[in-house]
């Protein structure tokens, strides 16, 4: 615990209005997560973090009841109404009364953010014993964000918003990333002479960096280096570009690591998905959420894979399969056209093309278990309506509705017999054309 001394604040007020939507800004997922939990993860993967702030205002109790649900080192705090960044932070005074050492800001809507490049950046800035540092990027195209304004020595004088910038400091290229890391101690007391006397009314973040200089403290920028990290999100089109950026960085990871991609522009994988070496991935899979899979498997073309597969080695899944918490062991088929849904599959178990694994009550609004057992088969077009189980090297016939627990061994037949009706067609021609009924 000795290196867990950071606080985190994670701003997350704002409304979002770009994003047209009634769902607060940072609960939008991309993969089944709120951007919201890849700030907290990224945060929480340096290892210093003692414990999250994280500052809700608009839509505050969806947001705290994700923040409740998705971790258990973050407390949420309230902002009503929202007057601006440096208001926003004053919020956590309260919640930081005892607290000596380094705050670390971010904002809730930059899912890219990676958590080396945070632990780097706390790590600068404590090693350069600065009461304050921001993090800046070099942008070709700064619109938009607050300006980083040095003095002719190079070294830090303050932050203009665009919004209260002149022509002179608006052509300036390094921005304001909207991180920060300060000594809570010193700054803090700072807050209290923040003004809304700027374009926005508002009480700016950004003004605490001219003050702590003011009062001769150190103050510093740290330079990202790599500009995606703080790509932030404003509007459903941001949403799709930090989509692919993300799955660019998944892919190109778990490649490294082993993984074949037959195409990495049309697979999508969850940054909390891992997967094993030589296994293969084929053009259009999706997988979502919290996954394992294990080594020379081969999932896809067309598979979708959705949150809490658990699937051994040497397993394929193939076209147009769906599968969403279920246990699949090694050495397991499941190849064509099926869903399984909150199923156990053991090892060596093969599922025919179609089957269906029926998991959901629609009139309880429950949903049950399928176990299919070692080694046990079910045939084409079948459908398990759990919750059921078949035992070790049991087979279901083609085309059955599997409502009870088939024993080991066992052969279950659920379906109409077959009839044939011999010369049928011949028969129903010559009664046509005898003109009969
Ligand atoms: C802010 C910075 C700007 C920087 C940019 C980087 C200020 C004044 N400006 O601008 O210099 O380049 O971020 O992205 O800080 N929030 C609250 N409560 C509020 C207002 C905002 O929690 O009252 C939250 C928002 O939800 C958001 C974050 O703070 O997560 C940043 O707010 P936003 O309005 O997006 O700031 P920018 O105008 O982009
Ligand atoms: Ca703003």
């Amino acid at each position: 615990m000795e290196n867990k001394k950071v606080i985190s604040v994670v701003l997350a007020a704002g409304k979002g209005t770009r994003m047209k939507s009634n769902l607060p800004k940072v609960l939008h997922p991309i993969y089944s997560k709120p951007l919201l939990g890849y700030v907290i993860d990224a945060v929480n993967g340096t290892g210093l973090i003692r414990e999250n702030i994280v500052i809700v205002g608009h839509g505050a109790e969806e947001v705290e009841k994700f923040v409740k649900e998705y971790t258990n080192n973050a407390i949420c705090k309230l902002q009503t109404p929202q007057r601006g960044t440096g208001d926003a932070v004053a919020k956590a005074e309260s919640l930081l009364k005892e607290f000596k050492g380094t705050v670390l800001v971010v904002c809730g809507d930059t899912p890219l953010i990676r958590s080396e490049t945070l632990k780097d950046f706390i790590e600068t800035h404590e090693k350069n014993k600065s009461a304050l540092t921001v993090m800046s990027a070099i942008f070709d195209n700064p619109a938009n964000y607050g300006r980083i304004v040095r003095n002719e020595d190079g070294s830090l004088k303050c932050i203009t918003e665009e919004k209260d910038a002149d022509s002179t400091i608006k052509r300036i290229k390094e921005i304001n990333a909207g991180i920060y890391c300060f000594d809570k101690e010193v700054v803090f007391p700072l807050f209290s002479e923040l003004k809304c006397n700027n374009a926005q009314g508002e009480y700016y973040l950004t003004d605490i960096v001219a003050k702590v200089i003011e009062k001769g403290m150190k103050a510093e920028a740290y330079t990202l280096k790599n500009n995606e990290e703080i790509f932030g999100i404003n509007s459903k089109t941001n949403l799709a570009q930090a989509t692919k950026i993300l799955n660019a960085r998944t892919n190109a990871k778990l490649m490294e690591e082993g993984v074949t991609i037959v195409d990495p522009e049309t697979v999508y994988i969850s940054p909390d998905t891992a997967i094993g070496k030589d296994t293969i991935i084929f053009p259009n899979v999706y997988i979502s959420g919290k996954n394992t899979i294990g080594t020379n498997c081969k999932i896809g073309p067309f598979a979708h894979i959705r949150d809490g597969a658990e699937i051994g080695n040497n397993v394929r899944i193939g076209n147009f399969v769906e599968i969403k918490k279920s246990i699949i062991k090694s050495n397991t088929n499941v190849s064509h056209l099926s869903y399984i849904g909150d199923s156990e599959l053991g090892e060596h178990v093969n599922i025919g093309a179609g089957t269906i694994t029926a998991n959901y009550d629609p009139v309880l609004k429950t949903k049950t278990k399928t176990i299919i057992k070692d080694g046990a088969n079910t045939g084409s077009n079948s459908v398990l309506v759990a919750p059921v189980t078949m035992q070790e090297n049991s087979m279901c016939a083609a085309g059955s509705v599997i409502t009870k627990d088939v024993e080991a061994n066992a052969l279950v037949i659920n379906r109409a017999p077959l009839k044939i009706f011999k010369d049928w067609v011949t028969e129903r021609l010559k009664k046509g054309e005898s003109g009969g009924k």
